[in-house]
């Protein structure tokens, strides 16, 4: 096929012509890989056992957000097996659905929390929020005491939850109408704990793929 290299000599000779195909020849690569991504994400289905967060965790899960916590901690465990070792079993799509946005993080200056649930009880996590050091004396995590003193707003609650059901998540006219007692009287630390104490249990899926993993850690 001798003809054939007369166009390759064409392009390779001109540097802007070889820049321009080889651009559109990587972003053809690149949305072959990105496209499928994004499609499929939307087919992703809470694994079960998987429930959108009740009332007072939910408005823990957004003083969560509203501190950076999530600048610290991720909450996602990769399938490797020096994370599965330490943290448990490595994080799956279908645990998240119910976060907007997703708490996976970039950043773990702290420990990985996607399974910190009943690691600890209660009062270990309030002494621990209000001061760290407390508990653990080399920690650089802040001192979270202001959450002790300020209370969740039961007025706020049923108009989240609304807007999350838009976007699908489950909620029965009856959770809304419970949420605002549900949350009256706590304190921002409490409902903060709960959401800390459900991470990996209340959305652990009990789908066979997400099991507890193996002895040796592999995953
Ligand atoms: C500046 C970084 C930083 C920020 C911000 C931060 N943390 Fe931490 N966190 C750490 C470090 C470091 C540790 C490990 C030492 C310790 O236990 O304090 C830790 C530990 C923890 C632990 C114990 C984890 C375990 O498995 O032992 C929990 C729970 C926790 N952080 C929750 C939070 C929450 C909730 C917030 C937001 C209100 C937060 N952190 C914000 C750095 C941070």
């Amino acid at each position: 096929m001798a003809g054939g290299y007369k166009y390759f000599e064409a392009i390779e000779k001109h540097a802007g012509l070889l820049g321009i195909l080889t651009a559109i020849m990587v972003s053809i690569g690149g949305l072959a890989e990105i496209t499928p991504l994004f499609m499929r994400a939307h087919e992703v289905k809470a694994a079960e056992g998987v429930k959108p967060y009740d009332a007072l965790r939910l408005a823990g899960r957004d003083i969560y957000v509203r501190e950076g916590c999530y600048l610290c901690h991720t909450q996602m465990i990769r399938a490797l097996r020096a994370e599965t070792q330490r943290y448990g079993h490595y994080s799956t799509a279908e645990e998240s659905v119910y976060d907007r946005p997703h708490q996976w993080g970039s950043k773990r200056t702290g420990p990985d929390l996607a399974r910190v649930g009943g690691k600890y009880s209660d009062e270990w996590q309030m002494v621990h929020l209000r001061n760290p050091r407390a508990v653990a004396p080399e920690s650089n995590m802040p001192d979270y005491p202001w959450l002790s003193q300020a209370w969740v707003d039961p007025d706020e609650i049923a108009q989240k939850m609304k807007v999350l059901r838009m976007l699908g998540d489950p909620y029965t006219d009856d959770d809304i109408a419970k949420a605002p007692a549900a949350v009256k009287g706590h304190t921002e630390m409490e409902a903060l704990v709960a959401y800390l104490q459900g991470l990996g249990i209340a959305n652990e899926p009990t789908n066979p793929a997400a099991q507890k993993p193996a002895e040796d850690g592999s995953p």
